[in-house]
């Protein structure tokens, strides 16, 4: 009974908008509360920024998930045919903060390749065209971005379509292909069924029994607040009108690191 008071009344919150400034004031609180300091000799973001992406404000997370995720990404698509030693040409689209392009754009430029990263917040993509080598812009919620057909080689978006209704996933998906050359990689994290049965609510997986794909918090799109959740068998559904599946690496029920889709665009 007070389960269902209190989501009928987080849904008029959502319905009416209201909603918004009282996620933003939970950002702020999540900024000053979880502050740990920790110095990798990178430029490091400030705290209000990182609650919004991450939802904590802790640095030495931020640096090592940041660290291993740029790590990761390179290995996956050297291990799927690309050439990560020589130039490439590198779109990180959701950009955040940096979390990852800190560690991935110097070691990109610094091989001859090119570096752009994109988001739909403005402030996030000021501190990094501020702070970070390679080049940022501000993208819409729905396609296009700003990048020719066909300009680049490897594409990465960790946690972006996992705050996108469905028709947002398929539009990304679709245009991401559009950006790649033939040949180039894409990898995109979501949330998948281990994912949700590790850290998700626990109304996710029932719902992904009898639902493809599952919108929880059902109001501002593209923010932490909304979040949206799938199978790996679904995603792939998704992906193949425009992709080769490579890969689908589950969700980890050890520590929170999302599935994985690697996808190659038909050469
Ligand atoms: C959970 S954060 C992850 C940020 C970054 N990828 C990282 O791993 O730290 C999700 C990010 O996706 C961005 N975002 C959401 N929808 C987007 C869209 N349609 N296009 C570009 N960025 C988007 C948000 O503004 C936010 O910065």
């Amino acid at each position: 009974m007070r389960q269902r008071l209190r989501r009928f009344i987080r849904r008029g919150l959502e319905v009416t908008g209201m909603i918004g400034p009282l996620h933003r004031r939970q950002e702020r609180r999540l900024a000053r509360e979880s502050g740990d300091m920790f110095d990798d000799q990178r430029p490091m973001p400030p705290a209000e920024l990182m609650a919004v992406v991450s939802g904590t404000a802790g640095q030495a997370w931020f640096s090592e998930r940041g660290r291993s995720d740029a790590a990761r990404f390179l290995e996956l698509a050297a291990a799927h045919g690309l050439d990560t030693s020589g130039p490439i040409d590198v779109w990180d689209l959701g950009c955040g903060c940096g979390r990852i392009a800190r560690w991935m754009a110097p070691d990109v430029i610094a091989a001859g390749g090119s570096f752009t990263g994109s988001d739909i917040n403005g402030a996030l993509v000021a501190w990094c065209a501020k702070s970070l080598p390679g080049r940022y812009f501000t993208n819409r919620l729905r396609p296009p971005a700003k990048l020719h057909a066909g300009s680049v080689d490897l594409v990465y978006a960790y946690s972006v379509v996992t705050h996108l209704r469905e028709k947002g996933t398929r539009a990304w998906l679709a245009e991401v292909a559009r950006v790649l050359r033939p040949g180039g990689l894409a990898l995109l994290t979501f949330h998948d069924e281990d994912y949700a049965s590790a850290w998700g609510p626990p109304e996710i997986l029932p719902a992904l029994e009898h639902q493809d794909y599952v919108v929880w918090n059902d109001a501002m799109e593209g923010s932490n607040y909304m979040s949206t959740w799938t199978t790996r068998r679904y995603f792939a559904e998704m992906a193949t009108p425009h992709f080769e599946v490579l890969d689908l690496m589950p969700g980890s029920l050890e520590v929170a690191v999302q599935a994985v889709a690697v996808l190659r665009r038909p050469g």
